[in-house]
Order: C-alpha cells, then sequence, then structure tokens
C-alpha cells in the first residue's frame, strides 16, 4: 500500500495548481499525483483563447462587473458566493500565473493582453496567442516537478475507497491499476481531490480529447454520492466540421463573423443576439447556429455554416489565432486566410459534476461535507457557472479554485492522522473486477458500443431536447448498455498498456454519466442556460431556480434538488436577482 497525505487524481490545471498550492505553502506533507496520462497531455492543454480576469488592462472594469456578467450568463443559476470568490480572485490568479514564468501574450504596452469573450462586457481575456492552456499547463506541471511532487503518469483509478471512519464515512483512498505494468496498487491519504476534467466523449461531436471520459464523476456516483446540474451541458459554438475540434472564440474575439448560406451575419436576425452578434454568449450563439442549419441555411443546406476571417488580415490571423489557422489546414485543407473556416456546435463542457462547497470539500444530498474529500475543476459543481458558462471563465475556475483547494487540503490534513484500510479487500475486488472485464468474449467491440452510445446522447440530449426524445433516449441507453454487460469483446490480454481494458471501463463510466445527464435533463422541466426544452420553452424561476442532484440507487439513477447560493455581497444586489436574460 502506498501512503500520501494527500492525493490528487488528475493533472491537469486543477490538479497541477492544487498539488503546487500544497507543495508552496505545506513543503512537509506529501502529494501523491495520479494521471491516466502524462500530466502535460491532460486536456488543459487543448484550452486555447483565454482566461479571464478583470485586470483593466483595456478599459474599465472590477470584479463585480465580472460577478454579474457570470450570474447572467449563467441563466441566475450560480451560487453567488462562489462566484464572488473566482472573480474577486481572478486579477491575484494571473500576476501568480506570470510569476510562475507563464508566457501572456502583451500589449504593445507592456501589459498582458486582453481581448474580448462572449457574453463578458469588457475585453478581459488573458491569453497566450490561442494556445493559452498549453502556456499554463506546461509551467504548472514544470514547477510541480520542480517542488517535488510524486506523479504517477498513466496509472489510472478503478475505485475510491469510501468507508467508516472516526465520524462517519470518509474517502481514505483509492484503488488504482498502472497502465505501463497493469500492477494494481492501494493508495492511503488524509484526504483525496478529485480533478478529473469533463466527460464530453460521451457525445460524437466534442471539442474534448479522448480521455475526457468523466472517470472522477463515475467513481464518486458509484459510492452514492449525487452528481450536481448534469443536465447542463456546453455546446461550443465553432467546433471544427466535421472533425469537431475547437475553433477557439478568440476567433471571435479578433472580430470573425459567423456567416449562413445567404452570406448573412445571422446572428442580427435573433432580438437575444442582434446588439452583441458573434459575441452572444455560447448557449445562445449555439441554438441560433442550430436554428440555421435546422431551416436549411447551412452552407448548401448541410450541417455547418462559415465563421469568416478574411477581413482580418493575415498578420493578425498569424499573431492572434495561429493555432486556429492550423487547424483549419491541419484537420478541414481550409486556410482561414482566404476562406471561411465551416463550424458548427461541438460538445465541450460540463457546467455540472460532483457539488462541492467554496472550499473544495464535495457535499452530500444534505449540503454536508464528506470526510476528507476534495473536488475542483471542471469534475466539480461549485457552481460558479450556473445553466451556462462563459468562455474564458474555466481556465480561471481551474487556477482559482485548484489553488484554494490546495489551500485548504495543506491545512485540512495538518492535524489528521493517515485513517486506517485494510488493503487486501480491495486489491483482490480490483483484480476480480479486471478479470472479469478481460474475460468478455461477446461480439459487440468497444468503439461500435461507444459509437451508439455517442449517437444516442447527441440525438436524443443534444442542444434540443423534450419530454419524448429523452425518454426514448434513455431507453436505448438501456439496451445499449445491455450489450455492454453481456456481449462485450475484448482481444487484448497483455499486461503493457492495454489500451482495450481502459477503453472498456472507460465505456462504463460513459453509460452512468449519459444516464444520470439524460435524467437529470428529464426531470428539469424548464429552458435555462444551454438546457433548451421545446416542450417548456421559458425559465421558470418559481419552481425550478434550484440545483439538480442526480444519485445511482441499485443501478437506477434518482433525481433531488438543492437551493442556489445567492449570497453574493454585491454593492447593487437588484443587479443579481434573476431578471430576464436580454443581450
Ligand atoms: O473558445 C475557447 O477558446 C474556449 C475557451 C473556454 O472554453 O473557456
Amino acid at each position: 500500500m502506498i501512503e500520501h497525505d494527500v492525493l490528487i487524481i488528475g493533472g491537469g490545471l486543477t490538479g497541477s495548481r492544487a498539488a503546487l498550492a500544497i507543495a508552496q505553502n505545506y513543503p512537509d506533507q506529501s502529494v501523491g499525483l495520479i494521471s491516466k496520462v502524462h500530466p502535460i497531455r491532460s486536456h488543459s492543454v487543448a484550452a486555447q483563447g483565454g482566461i479571464a480576469a478583470s485586470l483593466r488592462n483595456v478599459g474599465d472594469d472590477d470584479w463585480l462587473t465580472h460577478a454579474f456578467d457570470t450570474v447572467k450568463g449563467s441563466d441566475y443559476l450560480a451560487d453567488q458566493n462562489a462566484v464572488q470568490v473566482l472573480t474577486q480572485s481572478a486579477p491575484e490568479v494571473i500576476i501568480d500565473l506570470e510569476h510562475l514564468g507563464v508566457l501572456f501574450s502583451r500589449s504593445e504596452d507592456g501589459r498582458i493582453a486582453q481581448r474580448a469573450f462572449g457574453g463578458h462586457t469588457n475585453s478581459r481575456a488573458c491569453y497566450a496567442a490561442d494556445k493559452t492552456g498549453h502556456a499554463i499547463l506546461h509551467e504548472l506541471v514544470m514547477n510541480v516537478r520542480r517542488l517535488g511532487c510524486k506523479i504517477y503518469h498513466e496509472w489510472y483509478v478503478l475505485d475510491l475507497i469510501y468507508e467508516d471512519g472516526a465520524n462517519g464515512k470518509e474517502v481514505k483512498g483509492v484503488v488504482a491499476y498502472s497502465l505501463e505494468t497493469s500492477e494494481i496498487e492501494v493508495f492511503c491519504a488524509k484526504s483525496v481531490l478529485c480533478a478529473t476534467g469533463g466527460y464530453g466523449r460521451v457525445f460524437n461531436t466534442t471539442s474534448n480529447d479522448l480521455a475526457s471520459t468523466g472517470d472522477g464523476l463515475c467513481l464518486t456516483a458509484n459510492i452514492g454520492l449525487p452528481l450536481q446540474d448534469m443536465e447542463f451541458v456546453q455546446f461550443h459554438p465553432t467546433g471544427l466540421y466535421p472533425a469537431g475540434v475547437l475553433i477557439s472564440e478568440a476567433v471571435r474575439g479578433e472580430g470573425a463573423y459567423l456567416l449562413n448560406d445567404l452570406g448573412d451575419r445571422f446572428m442580427a436576425n435573433y432580438p437575444i443576439s442582434k446588439n452583441r452578434m458573434e459575441l452572444s454568449p455560447r448557449d445562445i450563439t449555439s441554438r441560433n447556429i442550430a436554428h440555421e442549419i435546422m431551416a436549411g441555411r447551412g452552407i448548401n443546406g448541410g450541417n455547418y455554416v462559415y465563421l469568416d476571417v478574411r477581413h482580418l488580415g493575415r498578420e493578425k490571423i498569424l499573431s492572434r489565432i495561429p493555432f486556429a489557422r492550423e487547424e483549419g489546414l491541419r484537420l478541414a485543407g481550409v486556410d482561414c486566410i482566404d476562406q471561411p473556416l465551416p463550424v458548427r456546435p461541438t460538445a465541450h463542457y460540463s457546467m455540472g459534476g460532483i457539488p462541492t462547497n467554496i472550499d473544495c470539500q464535495v457535499i452530500g444530498s444534505d449540503s454536508q461535507a464528506i470526510a476528507r474529500f476534495f473536488a475542483a475543476g471542471e469534475c466539480a459543481c461549485l457552481s460558479v457557472h450556473g445553466a451556462n458558462r462563459l468562455g474564458a471563465n474555466s481556465l480561471l475556475e481551474c487556477v482559482v479554485f485548484g489553488k484554494r483547494a490546495g489551500e485548504k487540503i495543506g491545512a485540512y490534513v495538518s492535524d489528521r492522522p493517515m485513517p486506517k484500510i485494510n488493503p487486501d479487500h480491495y486489491l483482490a475486488a480490483a483484480k476480480a473486477k479486471l478479470k472479469a472485464l478481460l474475460s468478455k468474449q461477446g461480439n459487440s467491440r468497444i468503439a461500435d458500443i461507444r459509437q451508439q452510445l455517442q449517437d444516442t446522447m447527441t440525438e436524443h440530449c443534444g442542444i434540443f431536447r423534450d419530454d419524448q426524445r429523452l425518454k426514448d433516449g434513455l431507453a436505448k441507453l438501456q439496451t445499449i448498455r445491455d450489450r455492454y454487460d453481456h456481449d462485450l469483446l475484448i482481444d487484448d490480454r497483455s499486461d503493457l498498456f492495454n489500451m482495450e481494458l481502459m477503453q472498456a471501463i472507460e465505456l462504463g463510466n460513459l453509460f452512468t454519466v449519459g444516464e444520470i445527464i439524460m435524467t437529470s435533463a428529464l426531470s428539469r422541466q424548464e429552458s435555462r442556460g444551454a438546457h433548451s426544452r421545446e416542450d417548456y420553452p421559458q425559465r421558470d424561476d418559481l419552481n425550478c431556480l434550484k440545483h439538480t442532484l442526480g444519485y445511482l440507487e441499485s443501478g437506477k439513477v434518482r433525481t433531488s434538488d438543492r437551493p442556489v447560493d445567492m449570497s453574493l455581497q454585491s454593492i447593487d444586489r437588484d443587479r443579481f436577482t434573476p431578471q430576464e436574460r436580454k443581450y
């Protein structure tokens, strides 16, 4: 059995920032960081357009305006106490990053450059061209290594150890296996932080990498804890067609146009987006694109529209959005200097996740903290994004709450003993689980089942939803899951990097996450933010201004809810009470 004071699952921006905070503030504590990929291959590396902060480098700005934009963007579902922490801490964490060595792009006077992003009143997205996640993650991981955290890369966590402790149930560690050697280990810790990112791979078109399979969410659901607001899935407006990879919002921030087949800048034709045009929030922009496509005004009547940057000119394209150009060239054969890019919405981000309080402690259905268990970043739901996240607030959340989680956990474990675990039972159970999977000799390949699952989620729980489509989708998921349970074929028997085995486990996680998303979507009978019900087209603050909780109970998903925290200490309280969302 391996012991650490703190165990962090996930090596992306949140996990690395948390590890760094512990190493800086509590150098005597031992930190183990487990990641199924090498940390610098975590999905955070793909984040592009920027990280929001009211630095005031371009015009006036302040944290309260940032907070208001975030709450309004969330369609008033965000917990306002958490939004306050996010936006108030933003300038300070950017300066921290700069001191760690992150190379932000600069304005002509040498200050950190900031660009416009959808739904933000002011230009507040700090960036490193359109490779911002890459620039930040590399510095964080280098610093984590420099300060001596132990990194277990290519280790996959199979289960959380959740059992009785001194004062009720607590998370005491994890069971993980090495992808390199297939060795299984029990890791015991005074505290566990889940920072495993999102689940984009549950949909068939996504900007997310192959590793975004909702593992931490599923680990949490498997021990009977709720997941919050899982119905809120963000579809980023501009996935490159047909690949689905991200063409950054930075491209619109720099002035790109969205055009339909008639050559119209169609955002002007919708009352809700006619003022902010291409810089409307993502839920609105994605719906408008979907409407254009459904109305036959996609390019040549097809499933995409154009993102046009030709008017920006070669020099600006190459200096501000070089990666978008590279992607267009490499994946669609389109050089955006001369031709418009084909785009359509792509599953991008999970507003929901493991519910936590503002100190990143995981909370149960009664809102009480679960002992020794923390979560932060995309896998968590604080909730700072409510029903719709604003662009550039995700990297911010990772850094603000990664740092905060590290500081809180460091203090939390300081006077806590190592929990007691008997590893034998967990080792035996994990071995049996892997053996059972490896003995699957049915007729259905992982790729085939996964495709069916992803198509079902996209068709039945995409941008537009309704009761019948969701119910049909859940029934289909059940049928596909039966194939997974009873007809799976696994060929690979090797002990070295058995990716088929890992993908089989990930596929099981995608089913769990998919069922919770659909069931939560069925239970929310209103339209709010990214959750658009054609049978309930209005927002319903009277009955639905609350967070959804979705649990696994005897293999079925059950839902309940909990209140939204409206306790932001604003100067002008009226600005933060729910209003009609107009831009
Ligand atoms: O479009 C983008 O660059 C994505 C940014 C984000 O999701 O915050």
